[in-house]
């Protein structure tokens, strides 16, 4: 289930890892042990300096993971990710802008919400598959079970606050399709070069069921 030309972005993998990276490097060091461990998808987070560099040099060094854009806060980041060579987006919340941005980019996305309000607003501008953020702080599997009788048609990527002891009761629910975390890129196994820690602990998210 890792090619690119899966019809949804939800279906992809049971896990997508959220990943910060410090520098290019360290991010092509991410990618290749989550590829070592079975999970060929990264959300790199624009959350530092170097993540537009480090979505450039995943792209070129580890071509069969499929490298997306997080934590995209502002309209801008959209087509820089983009021309960075990420394949798809997201976003931890969702104003007009940010929506408008993404959809121009062409490249698959999953907007964020929080609330019934925000899940209804992106329905209406045409996006079905959302990412629910904080999960856990927003409430959770209690809040999607709640969401899945009114608004049916909305389907997840939970992520915030997520760990792999709760994952499989989100993996569970039919409105999920997969969940997203940084658990498995732990601070200070990126910051040692433990790669053989993080693709073990893919290892263990690639084998969750849905
Ligand atoms: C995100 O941007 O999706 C979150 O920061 C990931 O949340 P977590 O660190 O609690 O897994």
């Amino acid at each position: 289930m890792s090619s690119p030309s899966e019809s949804s972005l939800l279906d992809v993998v049971p896990v997508l890892p959220v990943v910060v990276a410090e520098d290019a490097a360290q991010g092509v060091a991410i990618a290749r042990a989550l590829v070592a461990g079975g999970l060929p998808a990264i959300e790199l987070t624009l959350r530092t300096p170097a993540a537009l560099e480090a979505i450039r040099a995943i792209t070129a060094e580890v071509p069969e993971i499929l490298v997306g854009a997080g934590t995209i806060v502002a309209p801008r980041q959209a087509r820089l990710a983009a021309d960075a060579g990420a394949r798809f987006l997201v976003s931890p919340g969702t104003t007009r802008s940010v929506l408008h941005a993404m959809q121009e980019t062409g490249l698959p996305f999953l907007p964020g919400v929080a609330t019934v309000s925000e899940v209804l607003a992106a329905l209406e501008a045409g996006c079905s598959e959302l990412k629910l953020f904080p999960a856990e702080a927003s409430g959770g599997t209690a809040f999607l079970k709640a969401v899945a009788g009114p608004v049916p048609q909305a389907r997840f990527c939970p992520t915030g606050g997520i760990t792999a002891t709760s994952a499989p009761s989100y993996l569970a629910l039919p409105n999920v399709g997969c969940v997203g975390g940084s658990w498995l890129t732990p601070g200070d196994a990126v910051a040692s070069g433990d790669w053989e820690r993080v693709a073990k602990l893919a290892a263990e998210a690639a084998g969750l069921l849905r």
